[in-house]
């Protein structure tokens, strides 16, 4: 068939096209909206462990801070006040993915970008000019609302406009930029720390302007996906869109099945009740497993919290912040790493190794505070003792670096059909938020409580998710974004899940035999 779709028995369709300078640019445009999403992470932390600020804002913790002589490591720095500024946004994040969903779905993902990006402007202002704790709380949660929309529209965008053998490529630029924007953001807290006027914390703060204005703008600039386009009933311009981002003419057959899947979506009054039936238990498994063990593998302690963790075990203030420098400039050379692999190497792989490298390295971290803290969390750590428990961290944020930071946001945003793909993204970007709320609230409190053996805690999570990837997560790489559920069909478990009469795949002739399709020819 001159031009058609390949299929290959284990990935399905490989269409027609290449990968254009057009989807190029702006998927990297798309991209940009990770950087809110990664300077909110990287910049609470270190503002929170600045005098200045902390005096204006929360007096009793800066009193406590100063006048507390415990010796108890563990404890120094339980403040609940204080957990909560960082916590806020995440709980503003977790409601907005909701309403985002409805403006993904009815005007097309850019609008979710767009909107997204000018409430974090707004919050950003707020923040910067801060007087008082309302002002800042006020702000937060515009900060949560910019992100929510963010994260629920970026990575599907992503995934649409890609070609599917790029897809996690392209994706993967999401996690990319999340990645540089806790760099940028660590970069300045070192810098605006040194103000030795004590506005340095407004300066962080105020920043955040500017990602918010690169996505903002951006997205004015970016077309909608050919798959929202014909959602929506403007087939005539997906199609002119579709040869553009594909750079070539032959796009009938990506076409047409990007047709069949919005009819099959038309069907659908309900997506919310829909998302329910059995026949997507298994995106609904991942779409609520996947983000919660991601932040069970406990990154965000890191995140948050390196500056204080550093503290904890007997750095000054000034190698603190370094030492989270260090750790940001790991994260992201090693999320370049899952870009050039994950089409290759694919999903499962990734997971699996990363998983094994993060659990060993917790263990040791674990192994090496127990040592010289042990339970009573009184002792000190020689310098050189403390530069071998931060190389083990940075080898366990390179292991999540390659496999469930990139991969918590591409496996969700490519495993539903379209149509409960805009319910499916909030479902994910709502339990990553809650967790992620969790962690930060809960984390000071539970290495006062747990002490070293909350890194035993989370190693025990990463053995359990390492074992649910290698028998639940099918592999997805190469398969179009449309064609997914001959995958689940497929799949030992979820196989079950899906009737044959499910399996609805316009030009492909799935062949089932005994429930499972074989992958076929054309
Ligand atoms: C996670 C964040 C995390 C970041 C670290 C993201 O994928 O969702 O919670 O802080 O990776 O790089």
């Amino acid at each position: 068939m001159a031009g058609g779709a390949v299929v290959s028995a284990t990935e399905g369709k490989d269409y027609p096209g290449k990968l254009t300078m057009f989807v190029f640019l702006t998927c990297i445009v798309a991209a940009t909206g990770g950087l809110i999403f990664g300077y909110d992470i990287g910049i609470s932390g270190g503002v929170t462990s600045m005098d200045p600020f902390l005096k204006k804002f929360f007096p009793s913790v800066y009193r406590k801070e100063k006048e507390d002589k415990s010796t108890n490591q563990y404890c120094k720095f339980d403040s609940q006040l204080l957990t909560t500024f960082t916590s806020s946004l995440y709980l503003a994040a977790l409601i907005a993915s909701f309403f985002a969903s409805t403006v993904t779905r009815l005007f097309g993902r850019k609008w979710s970008m767009f909107g997204g990006g000018l409430v974090f402007l707004v919050g950003a202002a707020l923040n910067g000019a801060a007087e008082n704790v309302s002002m800042l709380i006020f702000g937060r949660i515009l900060l949560g609302i910019g992100v929510g929309f963010a994260n629920q529209s970026v990575p599907v965008y992503l995934s649409e406009m890609a070609p599917a053998r790029l897809r996690g490529m392209l994706n993967m630029c999401f996690q990319l930029m999340i990645t540089i924007g806790i760099l940028c953001a660590n970069l300045i807290n070192y810098g605006s720390d040194k103000i030795k006027a004590g506005w340095g914390w407004r300066l962080s703060l105020a920043l955040a302007a500017v990602p918010a204005a690169i996505i903002t703008l951006g997205s004015l600039f970016l077309p909608d996906t050919p798959n929202s386009l014909i959602d929506r009933g403007y087939d005539e311009a997906a199609l002119q869109m579709l040869r553009r981002i594909r750079g070539t003419d032959d796009i009938d057959e990506e076409y047409n099945d990007l047709v069949v899947a919005s009819e099959e979506s038309k069907k659908i009054q309900h997506p919310w009740a829909n998302i329910l039936k059995r026949k997507y238990r298994p995106q609904l498994t991942m779409a609520i497993a996947i983000p919660f063990f991601q932040q069970l593998t406990g990154i965000n302690v890191i995140e948050f919290y390196a500056p204080v963790l550093f503290k904890t075990i007997g750095f000054g203030n000034n190698s603190s912040l370094l030492s989270a420098v260090i750790i940001g400039l790991v994260n992201v050379l090693c999320t370049l790493v899952s870009i050039f692999t994950v089409d290759k190497l694919g999903r499962r792989k990734l997971f699996l190794q990363g998983g094994t490298q993060m659990f060993i390295c917790q263990v040791i971290v674990g192994t090496l505070i127990a040592i010289k803290f042990g339970t009573s969390g009184e002792g000190d750590m020689p310098k050189t003792y403390a530069a071998f428990v931060v190389v083990f961290i940075c080898i366990y944020v390179a292991g999540f670096a390659w496999s469930w930071g990139p991969l918590g946001w591409l496996v969700p945003s490519e495993i539903f059909p379209l149509e409960i793909r805009s319910a499916g993204q909030s479902i994910n970007v709502s339990v990553n938020m809650l967790f992620t709320f969790a962690i930060a609230q809960a984390f000071l409190s539970m290495l006062c409580h747990f002490k070293f053996g909350l890194f035993y805690f989370f190693a025990g999570w990463v053995v359990i998710m390492t074992i649910f990837i290698a028998f639940l997560l099918p592999e997805t790489k190469n398969v179009p974004i449309e064609e997914m559920v001959v995958v689940w069909k497929r799949h030992w478990f979820w196989g079950k899940f899906i009737a044959d009469e499910d399996v609805h795949v316009s030009g492909m002739a799935v062949e089932i035999s005994n429930g499972k399709p074989k992958g076929a020819g054309v």
